[in-house]
């Protein structure tokens, strides 16, 4: 089976978050199952930069505003095909964010370009390789499926992956001709969206399947508070979407070998990482659990509940080390928060190896988001025996045990969830933290519980490899 994987960011090339990770593992983790994908890219410089052996194998003499080539070539053990597109996507830093942190203008354009090259070489194939299945992610590839329908390619068929439906790709209807839509498709039918062009709506209309990265947002997505007005569509396409759970590279992220920390294999390694992170972040010694937070600062997040809670940290003894970036709002008052308190410690910033030492030194993770497709820091935690304080929502349901009195009893928990996502939920579930981390032996077969969870590819590659199996079985 040949897959056309299309996305905005990959791993290790490219990434401000958890997309990434998935689009970099799939290739491999698929690899096993008989499936072979290549991902296409934007060709950002920290892309066209890794390229090894690069050669063009299409060239298209106005790609949206300049001419362009498609680049086949390996970069990072990734088979890639990259839109060498410099008049696009010749421009330093962020993959979206232009040096005044805001949207580059002309975005809807730049991803419509790689959604129009994916659907390019479905029709025409690049150097004799013809994709059987295009698997979209995000708004950025949404418009493929709109250009595929002028496309000469009837065997192909098209996987939307909803990551984050916050994200919706709008574009003001003037744009229209720039975008090269058809125009007889603006209505709410089509890729319509609350008067606007919505690029996700395009792929979520026209797609064969619809995927989103957990069970439980897939339920979500079908509901006003999460579907963020795409809810409608989704009930509507409900048969057609499945939730299928994000794995973690349990290679990269495996502590018996990290060659950030000082490898463990059991939680009896943790300790040694704690007393160097709590040094490293200039925290003091304590008795009280260390309580990390790795993320982006944003509303999604719920970091801001955190900040209301630290009283029911401070109670049960704990400390604070979060490692992140974003709403300067957030970014200042943890700022505030920690130049008054030694017991919380902020880098403002992104650090992948620091982020690997929280995970190793934390006992506990916070993740108060308030809505998470799948969220991938708290499947870190879980292999690293950090134990997970999670908002029971989208993926952060599916991936953790809660320590209910039940799942105690039959010793099963990895991890505590708590509901609603507000500052109270979240300071009782600290209080409960801060109970099960007095009793040690109940702490430690958390942390063993938590360790010994499957958090790797294997199902969801199979589960991927079915679908594309079922959608190759339906071409003629
Ligand atoms: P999202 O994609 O919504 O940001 P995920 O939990 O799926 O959430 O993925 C976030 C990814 O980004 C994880 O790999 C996490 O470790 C990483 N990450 C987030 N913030 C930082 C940071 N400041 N430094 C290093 N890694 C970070
Ligand atoms: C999005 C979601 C996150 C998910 C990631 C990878 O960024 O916010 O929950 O883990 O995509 O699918």
């Amino acid at each position: 089976m040949r897959v056309l994987s299309v996305a905005s960011e990959c791993a290790p090339l490219v990434k401000t978050g958890g997309l990434a990770d998935v689009v970099g593992a799939l290739p491999a983790a698929l690899a096993g199952q008989g499936v072979q994908m290549r991902v296409l890219l934007p060709g950002y410089p920290a892309v066209t930069g890794a390229l090894a052996d690069a050669r063009a194998v299409l060239s298209i003499d106005d790609l949206f505003g300049g001419p362009a080539r498609v680049l086949a070539g390996m970069a990072a053990g990734l088979d890639l095909l990259v839109v060498d597109a410099p008049h696009l996507f010749q421009r330093p830093g962020s993959p979206y964010l232009g040096p005044d942190g805001r949207d580059w203008p002309d975005n809807p354009e730049r991803f419509a370009a790689l959604s129009w090259v994916a659907a390019q070489i479905a029709a025409d194939g690049a150097e004799g390789w013809h994709p059987q299945v295009l698997h979209g992610h995000d708004w950025q590839a949404g418009f493929m499926v709109e250009y595929l329908r002028r496309m000469d390619a009837p065997q192909v068929r098209t996987v939307m992956t909803i990551h984050n439906i916050a994200f919706s790709g709008p574009a003001d209807p003037m744009r229209l001709d720039s975008l090269r839509l058809d125009p007889a498709r603006f209505h709410s039918e089509g890729y319509e969206y609350w008067g606007r062009i919505s690029a996700l709506k395009a792929g979520l209309i026209g797609a064969d399947v619809l995927t989103t990265v957990s069970p439980t947002y897939a339920e979500e997505l079908t509901t006003p508070e999460f579907g963020m007005g795409m809810d409608g569509l989704i009930r509507q396409r409900r048969a057609d979407l499945r939730g299928i759970l994000n794995g973690i590279d349990t290679d990269a992220w495996n502590p018996a070998t990290d060659p950030t920390i000082a490898p463990y294999s059991t939680a009896a390694g943790k300790p040694a990482n704690r007393t160097a992170l709590r040094a490293e972040m200039g925290l003091p010694e304590s008795d009280g659990p260390l309580c990390v937070i790795v993320s982006r600062m944003t509303d999604q997040k719920g970091l801001d509940l955190v900040l209301e809670a630290l009283p029911a940290l401070r109670a049960i003894g704990g400390q604070l080390a979060l490692l992140g970036s974003g709403d300067p709002a957030l970014e200042s008052a943890f700022r505030d928060l920690a130049a008054h308190d030694p017991d919380v410690a902020i880098r403002i910033g992104y650090d992948e190896a620091l982020s690997h030492r929280m995970m190793a030194g934390g006992d506990a993770i916070l993740v108060p988001s308030r809505f998470e497709p799948c969220g991938l820091t708290q499947m870190y935690a879980l292999r690293y025996g950090t134990v997970p304080v999670v908002a029971l929502t989208g993926g952060l349901a599916d991936t953790v045990i809660n320590a209910s009195p039940a799942a105690l009893a039959v010793r099963a928990a990895t991890g505590i969830q708590f509901a609603p996502v507000t500052a109270d939920a979240l300071s009782g579930a600290l209080m409960r933290l801060g109970a099960l981390w007095r009793q040690k032996k109940v702490w430690a077969r958390i942390q063993r519980n938590a360790m010994a969870q499957p958090v790797g590819w294997e199902e969801s590659a199979r589960a991927y490899a079915a679908l594309y199996a079922e959608l190759g079985a339906t071409t003629g």
